[in-house]
């Protein structure tokens, strides 16, 4: 047996290699490009862990890049947990770094958009890469799938490197294989079967042909299949296709799955940290907390990292028994269950609800069924009356998962890469530009590299009129360029911050607005009808300082408002609006604030860093501070308190209000007042930053402090 296999079976306790893997070994291990398309759960990790230690066997490296931050750590997390001999680093932060300190790694997983940039930074390490992963290539039919297609190109030009390429099922992998020029292992296999069908009036029409009734006591299809699948002592999982869905399901399932909880006080300590997880609780964060009480929960973009994996662990540990989700799990982690349902197909896209496709149906139902507790998963959709069911069950699940097709033709793909081209070349010819296109997928799909180097050709135009490329025989990547492509912006965003820069407006709305009016921000929040009226009166009042023509034939009134709601939740989270009044007021989800804060912020850091590359070092100062305090959400009187570990935005005010403004104000405060305000612990956890020791009678003073002030709490709450 070849010693990686071994190595591998012994490493993960298992007895032997599954179908997918052992046909995938020979390719493998002899050092060939591979795409792997199999289905959810097949066990395709293996066979990209095979390829990993084959290089690191020939003191090669190795990268390994998923879709997300999530996946990229948990496969991390595994991986270093089952060969600790090897020095294992997860690189999925700051985009402006070539990560130089990944030299002494082994292995590295990152996200797609992070290895783009490392790409783009040139990290001398890269030579050392002997193998590179790319997890659910699939995506390459996604928005993001251009970075996905422009890393594998580059990597495909280098030709010493090995891809391993993984998919889900589909239909043209033989194109992606084609591609890569890579051998192709396809298989149906699955550990576990499933099966797939469509639910009306408490009936499965499964898709063998049979028919099975749903036991629970309620008329209500959705809850009799959760009561039902209870019953039989099963988890299961919930697909909506928005966060509200996944919430008002989760609320209205509480009450039933309350009545299957056994561990209550296992519940209470994940509800409890749940709401730890942020400094201060939002309500969405108690509407967690307490449905995860009842045993049931809702997961999705909306909310913080670590209660999404409070949550994932509590199911794994059978704690929870019904996750509500959106799409993006199914995606995501590994997360199975006995059942899945599926609660809705339609989507409200660009053109009205949308079905969506077959594909990713495929994909929340291949969540059913967890290898070695069940012997068969099941998936079903839920039909609304009995005319879809037929329609849902010859569409879906009978039906096949859809091409994939490259997305690299758009401009605004070609604008954001060919930059980053000529950005990492010395000078980029024609031939070049040639020899890169035609090795991408789109080329291999479509046969004509014609049309797209056309599309480059005025992308490049484009770039030259605007100062970020220099052409005469050959492109070269003026250092605007080189700056614009290694802080990872749009060319766009980067103009219209030259044009902010060479004239700067210092108000935080026109700041803001700057940053927004970008296509990193997208997409902005939604507004609705209730909505408008308020905010086109703020626009009036602030009209002066709102960067905008409101009189261009341009002037888009409805994406105006978008942008503007944008620039308000970032105004009101800059100057410390409580985090839970500016999710009420615009109705958005922490998880989604989240997203946006740290967006603008890395927009802030990039304005301020094109800034000091043009010497105007007013805008470069001015970036700075709002970059920092978009991060801390604070005004900029907050900005030395927030440095201490521990002190957000929250009690860094509750310091500065009681007269402690700053790390010198800190140093000499009487340590009983900070006990007062911020607690005994975390009072001396501050001085101990600071290197102020505390005498035993001022230890004495602060316990004492804290206790009046628990008491004058007390009473205000009895
Ligand atoms: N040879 C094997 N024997 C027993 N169990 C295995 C074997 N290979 C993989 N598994 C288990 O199967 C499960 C699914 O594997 P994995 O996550 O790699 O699937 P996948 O194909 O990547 O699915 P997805 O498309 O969802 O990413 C894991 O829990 C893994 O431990
Ligand atoms: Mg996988």
């Amino acid at each position: 047996m070849d010693p990686v296999v071994d190595l591998v079976l012994r490493r993960h306790g298992f007895t032997s290699l599954n179908p997918v893997q052992s046909a995938a070994a020979e390719y493998v291990l002899s050092g060939k490009n591979v795409v792997v398309s199999s289905p959810t759960a097949s066990g395709k990790t293996v066979v990209a862990e095979m390829a990993v230690l084959r290089a690191l066997k020939q003191g090669k490296k190795a990268v390994y890049t998923c879709p997300l931050r999530a996946l990229a750590s948990e496969h991390y997390a595994e991986f270093k947990r089952l060969y600790p001999e090897y020095r294992t680093a997860l690189s999925v932060g700051d985009f402006d770094s070539a990560d130089a300190w990944a030299k002494d790694y082994d292995v590295i997983f990152t996200t797609y958009e992070k290895l783009d940039s490392i790409l783009r930074h040139g990290a001398p390490w890269l030579s050392d890469v002997g193998v590179v992963v790319v997890d659910e290539v699939h995506e390459i039919d996604s928005e993001r799938g251009p970075t996905i297609e422009v890393i594998l190109t580059r990597f495909l030009l280098r030709g010493s490197v090995q891809i391993v390429a993984l998919s889900a099922t589909i239909p043209n992998a033989h194109e992606l294989a084609q591609w890569l020029r890579a051998e192709l292992v396809v298989s149906e296999w699955r550990p576990v079967k499933l099966r797939e069908g469509v639910l009306h009036r408490k009936t499965v029409l499964f898709s063998d042909g049979s028919v099975a009734e749903i036991k629970g006591s309620s008329d209500d299809d959705l809850v009799a299949f959760v009561e039902d699948t209870l019953e039989r002592n099963k988890q299961l999982l919930v697909f909506t296709m928005t966060r509200k869905n996944a919430e008002s399901v989760a609320r209205r399932l509480r009450p039933v799955v309350s009545r299957y909880v056994r561990s209550r006080s296992a519940l209470r300590r994940v509800s409890e940290k749940i709401l730890r997880a942020l400094e201060s609780p939002t309500s969405q964060c108690r509407e967690l907390a307490s449905c995860v009480a009842d045993g049931v929960a809702f997961h999705h973009a909306g909310l913080v990292s670590r209660q999404r994996e409070l949550v994932e662990d509590a199911f794994r540990k059978g704690e929870i028994l019904v996750v509500v989700a959106t799409p993006t799990l199914a995606a995501g982690v590994n997360l199975p269950a006995f059942r899945v349902l599926v609660h809705s197909v339609k989507r409200y896209g660009g053109y009205g609800y949308e079905a969506i496709p077959v594909r990713e149906y495929k994909q929340m139902a291949g969540r059913a069924g967890r290898p070695r507790y069940d012997d068969h998963g099941e998936a079903v959709i839920l039909a609304r009356d009995e005319g879809q069911v037929q329609e849902l069950f010859e569409h879906y699940v009978m039906g096949e998962p859809e091409n994939v097709y490259s997305r690299l033709g758009t401009e605004t793909a070609l604008r954001f890469h060919t930059l980053a081209l000529t950005a990492t070349a010395p000078s980029v010819s024609q031939d070049l530009l040639q020899r890169f296109f035609s090795n991408t997928f789109y080329a291999v799909q479509y046969g004509d590299v014609d049309t797209v180097l056309q599309r480059v050709e005025g992308v490049v135009a484009w770039l030259e009129e605007n100062g970020f490329v220099k052409v005469d025989s050959k492109v070269v990547a003026t250092d605007l360029g080189k700056r614009t492509a290694q802080l990872y912006i749009d060319p766009f965003t980067a103009k219209s911050f030259v044009d902010y820069i060479k004239k700067p407006r210092f108000g935080e709305i026109a700041f803001l607005y700057t940053l927004v009016d970008t296509v990193e921000l997208r997409p902005y929040p939604s507004v609705s009808r209730g909505e408008e009226p308020q905010l086109w009166q703020l626009a009036e009042e602030f009209r002066d300082e709102i960067p905008v023509d409101f009189h261009s034939w341009e002037f888009d009134d409805y994406l105006f408002l978008n942008k503007w709601k944008l620039t308000l939740i970032l105004h009101a989270w800059v100057n410390e609006v409580h985090e839970d009044d500016i999710l009420k007021q615009y109705d958005v989800s922490p998880g989604i604030l989240r997203a946006y804060v740290t967006n603008a912020e890395w927009l802030a850091y990039a304005l301020g860093e094109l800034s000091k590359l043009l010497e105007e070092k007013r805008v470069w100062r001015y970036a700075d501070i709002m970059a920092k305090r978009i991060h801390f959400g604070v005004k900029e009187e907050l900005l030395d308190l927030v440095q201490l570990k521990g002190v957000g935005r929250v009690r860094a005010r509750k310091l500065y209000n009681a007269g402690v403004r700053n790390l010198h104000d800190l140093k000499g405060a009487d340590p009983a007042l900070l006990a007062e305000v911020v607690g005994p612990k975390v009072a001396k956890e501050l001085l101990r930053q600071v290197g102020r020791r505390i005498t035993g009678s001022e230890e004495e003073r602060m316990r004492s402090a804290a206790l009046r002030d628990q008491t004058t709490l007390d009473m205000f709450t009895e």
